[in-house]
């Protein structure tokens, strides 16, 4: 191939302006829903301080190392995460790979429903969502308002936000680095003013201590580590092929120690600092987040704010508009991983990619989404799309993140070899990862993950009443529980057969241009 091809190509590819770029980017993806609601109804749920010692203890454990782990597939082999397992483990590593973005793209599907219904809620924020005796936010599509339809209201904000996502992916790295650039420096200064307000509230400060007391009740449960290490991975997007993908837009020379440590610290800063804001507002107004994750940010946290002495609409807005653009930034980064393994794999251009993953994953979003009530009593999440939620992301949230990052580790610990990627990263850091990195990668992180992936599957398995979810009354529809996992697995595993079958096009070398 000409030089000049191989240069245009290249740079179709895509590459970050600067540094600063990608760390906006990475740090974009990493804070997200996960931050704002998941880490606050998990830490709820399990009981505050019993969950933040498994979560401290994975950041250092796993958190970091899986993450330079996955900056380093990106920058030694400049490809996305099919690819860059196949250059460095072979043809088992590139079936990893596609099988862990069937699962980002199924997990895709969920987290844009989520954030329709944000959307949903920062529209309603400015009008009467949040006024005294308006029903509307605790019940929103319950009963639709004023005569629209809540399915074509509901699809529409879904719609909306897959809209954005494209338009932010429509020239890969240039349009996220400049989505990125105003985005993350916004959450930051808007989650600055939820904690100022949350602490100044009167009691407010209960709420933080309850947060971070330790409480070693429980400690002995493997599902409050399975909680906080699939936490863990889903808050630091591991584990679902986005941060190679990014990282394969670095050059070769990027410092992925550094890296690494950079954006899981602004990540978890930011996630200390949603627990707290949060935590202080649910102390606050003694409301109960027990229910489903969803709850806590749409029903829970709207009456918190409802109860605000003063700028309630203001406040009402920045946190829909937060959960919104914080959302967005990583969902891009979602459908990033996918899209960029398929411009990779078969030689397409970025419409066509963009394309095959928004064909499934809108209609998969919109199936997340139906409000057809299923549940009589409302146990469970009452309406159809909700129960559909609840249990693909039991399975998909709680089991594919921590495979992968089991299975990687072993491909690159094992086939490769955890100290050739070492002496990789070595030669392009400040702080040289020593020689226990490598038995951390062999032997220490998949000895922890499996044991915690097979003592949840035996618990899950062997529940009592049945297999999760099987405990909602939902007359007809009886047969989900047990369905949703055999239809997430075939369908992840034949989506990840058939693209790791196909010939690769070796198309855009890796030459980026800046650092
Ligand atoms: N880290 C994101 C969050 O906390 C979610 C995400 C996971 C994004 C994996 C990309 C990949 O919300």
């Amino acid at each position: 191939m000409a030089d000049t091809d191989t240069q245009n190509l290249a740079v179709e590819r895509g590459a970050w302006k600067s540094k600063l770029g990608f760390i906006l980017a990475a740090s974009g993806s990493a804070i997200g829903l996960g931050n704002i609601v998941f880490f606050a109804s998990n830490a709820y749920q399990y009981g505050g301080g019993a969950f933040y010692l498994p979560y401290f203890i994975a950041l250092f454990v796993l958190g970091i190392p899986v993450m330079i782990v996955e900056f380093s597939l990106g920058t030694m082999t400049g490809r996305s995460f099919p690819l860059a397992l196949q250059k460095l483990a072979g043809k088992k590593g590139e079936f990893v790979g596609w099988w862990s973005l069937a699962s980002a793209l199924t997990i895709t599907m969920y987290y844009i429903t989520i954030l329709g219904w944000a959307l949903s809620m920062l529209v309603g924020a400015f009008g009467s969502l949040l006024e005294p005796g308006a029903s509307a936010p605790f019940a929103p599509f319950a009963e639709p308002s004023e005569g629209v339809s809540a399915i074509a209201w509901f699809f529409g904000a879904v719609g909306t936000i897959w809209t954005l996502t494209i338009l932010l992916l429509w020239r890969g790295t240039e349009t996220i680095e400049k989505g990125v650039r105003v985005f993350v420096p916004l959450m930051w200064l808007f989650m600055i003013a939820l904690i100022v307000r949350g602490l100044t509230l009167p009691g407010g400060v209960d709420g933080v201590l309850y947060l971070f007391t330790p409480n070693m009740d429980g400690i002995a449960d493997v599902r409050i580590w399975q909680g906080a290490f699939a936490q863990m991975f889903f808050s630091l997007s591991l584990g679902l092929g986005t941060m190679t993908a990014y990282a394969s837009y670095l050059p070769k020379t990027a410092d992925n120690v550094n890296n690494s440590l950079l954006v899981s610290f602004l990540n978890c800063g930011f996630e200390y600092i949603a627990g707290v804001a949060i935590f202080a507002m649910l102390f606050v107004y003694a409301l109960n987040p027990a229910g489903s994750t969803l709850s806590l940010s749409f029903f829970v946290i709207p009456q918190g704010i409802a109860s605000f002495p003063i700028w309630v609409k203001g406040f009402g807005v920045f946190f829909f508009f937060l959960l919104v653009i914080a959302g967005l930034t990583s969902a891009v980064s979602l459908v990033e991983g996918m899209a960029s393994a398929l411009i990779d794999k078969l030689g397409i251009s970025r419409t066509r990619a963009l394309a095959f993953v928004l064909v499934p994953g809108i209609a998969g979003s919109l199936m997340f989404a139906l409000p057809t009530v299923i549940d009589p009593n409302l146990s469970g999440n009452g309406v159809l799309g909700l129960t559909l939620l609840d249990l693909v992301d039991n399975w998909a949230f709680r089991y594919s993140l921590l495979t992968v990052g089991l299975l990687e580790c072993l491909l690159i610990g094992w086939v490769l070899g955890a100290d050739k990627l070492r002496y990789a990263v070595n030669q392009h850091t400040k702080f040289k990862l020593p020689a226990f990195f490598d038995w951390m990668i062999k032997v220490i992180i998949p000895v922890i993950l499996s044991a915690v992936l097979f003592g949840t599957l035996w618990q899950d398995l062997t529940r009592e009443g049945g297999i999760y979810g099987s405990t909602y009354d939902m007359p007809g529809y009886g047969w989900l529980p047990a369905f949703i996992p055999a239809a997430w697995l075939v369908f992840t595993l034949v989506l990840a057969a058939v693209l790791a079958s196909r010939p690769t096009v070796e198309s855009a070398p890796h030459t980026p241009v800046a650092e």
